[in-house]
């Protein structure tokens, strides 16, 4: 089959590789139809997350056709119309019982490659990482689905292709953030970072009854967005002096409720902090530039929430000091997709949400090698690339 595979920091190619095939009783064949690029990807590409090997299929976002089901699936059948979250829950284990399934105990075979930086490891997930689980990914024409009863959500027919696709891991991302943040009638919410899981976690946040939802980026083209989708209103950060300032002054002097890191790790910064945190990542003796989540503890109200969604390795700097003396609460997780399934399918049939306009590419998988730069150096023109088998 074809496949887009990393080759190296920043090279990718798209190759012909082995189909996959069925390992086990609880695995499904899925038949992609379509896949889409997800800010985490930029992380291993640019050789900020270790742990790809040269080869590796990438893509963890994905719906397509189920073409073969292993002897043990039971509620799906082949010709199936399915969406798939990016993170692999077993659906038995301690964690997928409490419907943390991107914990998984179960699903990382390479639980050894992350038990000394993490004390326990995560699930497994497609396309990223042999630490994480050295799964191969959805930017293919077929993907091993392991234990498809848990992983497999058959589409309703209401649900486009397209609509279907962002359930796998922008809207569920989003939607946990929102909900991270407990918001009640009234409630101010701030999102850092105007990429598709910023955008979902403002627009969900709306729709949890935040009553202003304030969106942080420097491209005016993704702000629009907001402002134009879910009546957000929005800084420019590059534009003011202080980010913490434009928040206060918007909020009283209090700052916002809730505060969303939907930026991560490459964060983009100006000033003496900024050269500081991409000397020592260059160094590699930190691996992020926190920009955005020490903005987002600084300028939360006292006892509100810093919800982060954004992914980190190693931090220098973190401000445990403001969390404590504000008495902030911290949450963060990846993503369990399954969980808020049936959920998005309703906000989506209602009309409450259409994730759909975060395409701005669609594009055949031979194509994938533009479509990653375009993701990664236009991100002007570029929200997210659709890809197609
Ligand atoms: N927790 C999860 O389960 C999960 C799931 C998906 C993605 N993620 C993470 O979410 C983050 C965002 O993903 P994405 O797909 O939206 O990425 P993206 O690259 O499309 O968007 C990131 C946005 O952040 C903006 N940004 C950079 N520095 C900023 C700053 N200092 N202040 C405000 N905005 C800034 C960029 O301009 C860009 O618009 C990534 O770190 C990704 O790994 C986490
Ligand atoms: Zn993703
Ligand atoms: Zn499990």
């Amino acid at each position: 089959m074809r496949a887009l595979c990393w080759n190296g920091v920043d090279e990718l190619a798209v190759r012909t590789v082995p189909d996959p095939v069925p390992v086990n009783p609880h695995d499904a064949i899925v038949r992609v139809r379509l896949s889409t690029t997800c800010g985490s990807d930029l992380h291993f590409l640019g050789g900020y997350l270790p742990g790809m090997r040269a080869g590796d299929v990438i893509g963890h976002e994905f719906m397509g056709e189920i073409v073969e089901t292993g002897s043990e699936v039971n509620s799906l059948r082949v010709g199936d119309r399915v969406v798939v979250p990016s993170f692999i829950g077993c659906g038995s284990c301690r964690f997928c019982d409490q419907e943390l399934y991107s914990a998984c105990d179960t699903t990382n075979p390479n639980a050894a490659l992350q038990q000394p930086l993490l004390g326990h490891p995560s699930g497994g997930i497609y396309g990223y990482t042999h630490p994480f689980g050295g799964y191969q990914g959805s930017h293919a024409e077929y993907v091993r689905v392991p234990f498809a009863d848990t992983n497999c959500f058959v589409v309703p027919e209401e649900v486009t292709d397209k609509q279907a696709l962002f359930c796998s891991d922008a809207v569920p991302t989003g939607l946990m953030g929102a909900e991270f943040c407990d918001i009640t009638p009234g409630d101010t919410v701030a999102v850092w970072g105007a990429g598709g899981v910023g955008l979902m976690a403002g627009h969900t946040s709306r729709l949890l009854g935040a009553e202003r939802v304030i969106v942080i980026d420097r491209f005016d083209e993704r702000l629009e967005v907001a402002r134009r989708r879910f009546d957000a209103e929005t800084i420019d950060y590059s534009a003011v002096d202080s980010v913490q300032d434009a928040l206060l002054t918007m909020t009283g002097g209090r700052g916002p409720d809730a505060c969303i890191d939907a930026v991560g790790m490459e964060g983009h910064g100006t000033g003496l902090q900024h050269l500081y945190d991409r000397a020592k990542q260059l160094l590699r003796l930190e691996t992020d530039r926190a920009t955005a989540l020490r903005q987002a503890a600084l300028a939360c109200r006292k006892g509100g929430v810093v919800s982060v969604l954004g992914v980190y390795g190693v931090t220098d700097k973190f401000p445990m000091g403001v969390f404590t003396n504000k008495g902030l609460t911290l949450r963060t997780a990846q993503q369990s997709g399954q969980r808020h399934m049936p959920r998005m399918f309703d906000y989506i049939a209602q009309g409450d949400l259409d994730p759909t306009y975060l395409v701005s590419h669609d594009l055949p998988l031979e194509d994938g090698v533009r479509g990653y730069d375009l993701f990664k150096n236009d991100k002007r023109g570029c929200l997210r690339v659709v890809l197609r088998p």
